[in-house]
């Protein structure tokens, strides 16, 4: 039997931070300078480390962590790295707390779905397929009454691996996605026998064809064994994904509009349904929870309502890693004339972890830019490196990234190869930066209103 894993999916990590892998420590919990993506900041990297083996140990129950810095200082990076460092298919889920107050939805209702998405179930399934390489496909196609021209109505398929071979017929939902795919003589593809959902594992070494295959495909070995065959996968699920499937199920027996409004508020009973099942999952030995973290940005904005929300979340069975983030020191607490740290009630803050995250130098700053253009593939000479440090430590660090893609589609414009200097001052002098943004309305003040 094998084992394959089906990831995630990066979708929603926010690719800002796509270059984060963890927080890169020694075995002895000490920060690197640089490592898993990360520069500096070597004091919260370590307290971070400290939590992570708060976690495993289980001793982070009914606790919560607040980072707290100036923008710029990788508050959004480390909550990142924390998710990274537990394991590769830790759910992340990023919330800045004004989302709280949406029009379509309560507040209680925004944060409980944020809750469940960051709690994942990795469940264990056998799974019977048939896998192996193409070597025969030939689809079939009938006149339609509804459709002028002929439509996919089945196709013939031959499937290879190194000790077995098989001839399928297959009916047009197969056929449909075996065209979607665009699949080939020379795919290994993979078809759900139970499902009839297929999945092309990539292009079998020794059949790469030079006239289409420009790149792009991943190279597979051909498989062996019979081409029938039983995977135990792990899939992950978040309880978000089965509570929208389970309302989804119920509303399609009422009705369309049912249907539609499924997603915007999920009933208490379809929860508990949920954790019924899934409880009863883990109980035969076919799922297990992992927890992920919930990161709230700008948690100041949150009110006495969602605070308290918070705090009883943090007690309950199911519950991700809660961590808020705030660049406010004394502030009031939203809807109330009381002043308070991070503008949070006290009971909560008694909850927090803390952990502060500091200025970066210009040293540091030239790294973390370097590290993005290595990551969005922006080719930099060394003064232009220079140059953009510089707009790092006078602006902001943000502005100095967001820099990098305009100066090279600058650059390539010009011809070069590599950003020089003057690309960079180019598409500084295109974008401003936040407070020049500011100033060119204070400027323009009396035309605008005009
Ligand atoms: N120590 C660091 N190492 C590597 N990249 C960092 C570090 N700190 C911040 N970054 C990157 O710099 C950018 C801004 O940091 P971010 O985490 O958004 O700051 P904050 O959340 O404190 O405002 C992001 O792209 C982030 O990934
Ligand atoms: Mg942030």
């Amino acid at each position: 039997m094998e084992e394959v894993k089906i990831p995630l999916g990066r979708a929603k990590a926010p690719s800002l931070h796509s270059h984060i892998t963890g927080l890169g420590l020694d075995k002895d919990g000490k920060a690197l300078k640089v490592a898993g993506g990360l520069v500096g900041q070597e004091e919260a990297r370590e307290a971070a480390g400290i939590i992570i083996d708060m976690i495993r140990k289980g001793k982070l129950g009914g606790k919560g962590i607040l980072i707290a810095g100036p923008p710029g200082t990788g508050k959004t990076a480390i909550a990142i790295a924390i998710a990274r460092e537990l394991s590769s298919d830790t759910p992340f889920v990023a919330l800045n707390a004004s989302e709280v107050y949406s029009v379509e939805k309560k507040k209680s209702e925004v944060l409980m779905q944020a809750v469940r998405k960051a709690i994942g179930v990795r469940v264990r399934e056998r799974k019977r397929v048939y896998e192996g390489v193409v070597t025969e496909i030939r689809y079939l196609r009938k006149r339609s009454r509804l459709y002028p021209y002929p439509v996919i109505a089945g196709a013939e398929l031959a499937l290879e691996t190194d000790d077995d071979s098989r001839r399928f017929t297959a009916g047009p939902e197969i056929a449909e996605q075996l065209y979607r795919l665009n699949v080939r003589k020379g795919d290994v593809i993979e078809i759900d026998a139970d499902e009839g959902v297929v999945r092309k594992l990539g292009r079998a070494r020794g059949y790469e064809s030079r006239v289409f295959d420009i790149g792009g495909d991943v190279l597979v070995d051909k498989p062996s064994g019979e081409v029938e065959k039983v995977k135990e996968v792990t899939r992950i699920f978040t309880l978000h994904d089965i509570d929208v499937s389970l309302a989804l199920q119920r509303a399609a027996f009422t009705s369309l509009f049912g249907v539609l409004t499924a997603e915007r508020e999920i009933s208490d009973e379809v929860r508990r349904k949920t954790d019924e099942i899934v409880k009863k999952m883990i109980d035969e030995g076919r799922a297990e929870i992992v927890p992920g973290v919930l990161f709230i940005d700008d948690a100041h904005l949150l009110d006495l309502e969602s605070y308290s929300f918070i705090t009883k979340a943090m007690e309950s069975d199911f519950t991700p890693i809660i961590i808020l983030a705030t660049n406010r020191g004394i502030t009031k607490i939203r809807g109330t004339d009381v002043e308070s740290p991070h503008g949070m009630p006290r009971d909560l803050l008694d909850r927090l972890l803390i952990i502060t995250t500091r200025p970066y130098t210009r040293e540091e700053i030239r790294e973390i830019i370097r590290i993005r253009a290595d990551e969005e593939e922006v080719p930099l000479v060394d003064e232009a490196l220079e140059k953009l440090a510089d707009i790092g430590v006078e602006n902001s660090l943000r502005y100095a990234i967001q820099l990098l893609e305009p100066s090279r589609i600058i650059a390539e414009r010009r011809g070069r190869l590599k950003v020089e200097p003057e690309d960079v001052d180019a598409a500084a002098r295109l974008f401003s930066d936040v407070k020049r943004s500011v100033e060119a309305i204070e400027r323009y003040k009396d035309l605008m209103l005009a």
